[in-house]
Parts: C-alpha cells; sequence; structure tokens
C-alpha cells in the first residue's frame, strides 16, 4: 500500500519503520521534508498517490495557539487528502481527552478529532495514554533545583514503539470510522511516576506531590486511564526504564 506518514517526530518515524518492515511504500514528510501542514507548501507532493495518510504531527506549544495549529494542519491536510483522492485517514490522540476541558492542548487535540470525524475521508483515530518517553520531560516543566512537584494524577504510562505498532496496523487496515484505545499495562500517580523515575537514574531530585503543578493539574479522576474495551500492551514502565 502507499501510504503517506505526516511528521517524523518520536511516533512517526517508528510507524515509517514499522511499514516499511511490513511490506508498504511508506514516504514520511514534515517541515524538515519542506511540507508545512500550516502553509500548505508541499501537501500536494506529499499526497500524490497516496491510499493513506497518517497525521502524526504536534503542535509545538501546548496553549492556546495549539488550537489555531490544529484547526488550520487538519483542515489544509483533508483537503488536500480529499482532493488526492486518499481513502483512508489515521489519527493519533489521547486517551480520555475530551474529558479534560481545562487544558488547552487536549481541547485542540479534541477539536483534531471532530474535524476527521466530520471530515470527507473515511478514518480511523488510535487514541493512546502518555507516552514512557513523555514522563521524564513532564518532571522538567515542573522542576526547581532539587525539587520536582507533581500532582497525584492517575497516568497509564505506554511506550511509543507499542503506540507506533498499533498505528502501523490500523493504518495498513480498513478504515475504523471510529475511536480504538490503546494503553499501558499499570497505572500509577504522576508523582509515583516521577519517585520511580528519579530513582532508577540515579537522579538526586525529590518529587514533592503538588495537586497544583504543572499541565496535570487539572485532570479531574481517572479520565487518562484505559477506558472500558482499550487494547492493553505489554511493557511494563520499570522494564522500559532500564532498557533506555
Ligand atoms: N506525548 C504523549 O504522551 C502522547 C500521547 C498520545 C498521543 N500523542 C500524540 O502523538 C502525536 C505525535 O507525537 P510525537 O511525540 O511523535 O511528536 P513529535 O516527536 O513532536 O513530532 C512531531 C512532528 O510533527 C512535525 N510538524 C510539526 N509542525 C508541522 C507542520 N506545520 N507541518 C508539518 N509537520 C509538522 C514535526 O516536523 P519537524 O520536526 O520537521 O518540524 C515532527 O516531525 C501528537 O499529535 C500527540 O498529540 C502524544
Amino acid at each position: 500500500m502507499k501510504i503517506s506518514v505526516i511528521g517524523t517526530g518520536l511516533i512517526g518515524s517508528q510507524v515509517l519503520g514499522d511499514l516499511t518492515a511490513a511490506g508498504h511504500e511508506a514516504t514520511g514528510h514534515s517541515r524538515s521534508t519542506g511540507l508545512d501542514l500550516l502553509t500548505g507548501d508541499g501537501l500536494d507532493d506529499a499526497l500524490r498517490g497516496a491510499e493513506v495518510v497518517v497525521n502524526l504531527t504536534n503542535s509545538p506549544t501546548f496553549d492556546d495557539a495549539s488550537l489555531d495549529f490544529f484547526r488550520t494542519s487538519v483542515t489544509n491536510l483533508l483537503a488536500a487528502a480529499q482532493a488526492a483522492d486518499v481513502g483512508h485517514i489515521v489519527t493519533l490522540s489521547i486517551v480520555g481527552v475530551d474529558r479534560v476541558p481545562g487544558m488547552a492542548y487536549y481541547r485542540a487535540k479534541t477539536l483534531q478529532e471532530q474535524l476527521v470525524e466530520t471530515g470527507p475521508i473515511p478514518y480511523s483515530i488510535v487514541r493512546a495514554t502518555q507516552f514512557m518517553e513523555f514522563v521524564a520531560p513532564t518532571m522538567e516543566w515542573t522542576t526547581d533545583g532539587d525539587v520536582v512537584r507533581l500532582p497525584a494524577t492517575p497516568i497509564q504510562p505506554i511506550s511509543s514503539a507499542e503506540v507506533a505498532a498499533e498505528v502501523a496496523e490500523v493504518a495498513a487496515g480498513t478504515p475504523l470510522r471510529g475511536i480504538r484505545n490503546i494503553a499501558g499495562p499499570d497505572v500509577f500517580t504522576l508523582d509515583e511516576l516521577g519517585r520511580i523515575t528519579l530513582e532508577a537514574t540515579g537522579d538526586h531530585r525529590h518529587v514533592v506531590t503538588d495537586p497544583t503543578a504543572g499541565l496535570f493539574a487539572v485532570v479531574e479522576g481517572d479520565v487518562l486511564t484505559a477506558p472500558e474495551g482499550a487494547q492493553v500492551t505489554a511493557t511494563h514502565y520499570r522494564d522500559w526504564l532500564r532498557s533506555h
């Protein structure tokens, strides 16, 4: 199958590898290859002949500007995909994304889903829980000296390799016309995840539980954990830490 992968970062690069290994003709596109979804530059070339488009781009910021990023990028992508007669568009989103109205970035991702759901191309949405790779950067946001402040928000981390494998499988299949949820095997509170990470990496900072700290402070209850029927993956966070 000819598959155009838009966004070649953490997930996009691995999806490209998985699709190529499975024998598909997959090509990767991003600003670094001359495609800009915000201006439309390079879009027609990136989609020419593609049967499937996989959108793995991300907004450069998590604030209100992310709403404009996803509105403009998805609108441009859908119009170009329709013109190129693409038969399937795959989008990677986040478990529980529509249940955190207090976070601008999650409102932006919800808008991204809605644009795809109401758009002209048969679609699939894969919602994943927070990537294991995302835990350490999350801790940097709220580090002050030796102290990392984190709320006790329930998180179910998943390895990006397992997310990529799922996205590649969905891309090679028929459109779901719906949402598939995928989650890691264990639920931790974010402050606990921070402590596990510091201990495993010999980092001398310490975690202070702070219900007001960082982006995840606005999350209510366990809305970011696997809903009923979610696919649960095999890699545990402590094992992942040991191998990274
Ligand atoms: N972090 C999590 O825990 C989590 C959980 C579930 C779902 N997700 C979703 O997973 C998706 C992929 O995340 P990721 O971590 O793989 O992202 P990433 O590593 O930051 O990569 C983002 C990609 O988007 C490209 N891009 C950005 N602006 C662009 C533009 N205007 N035009 C074309 N390409 C553009 C970048 O290209 P250049 O580098 O060339 O600019 C880069 O290749 C995101 O949509 C995110 O919401 C994340």
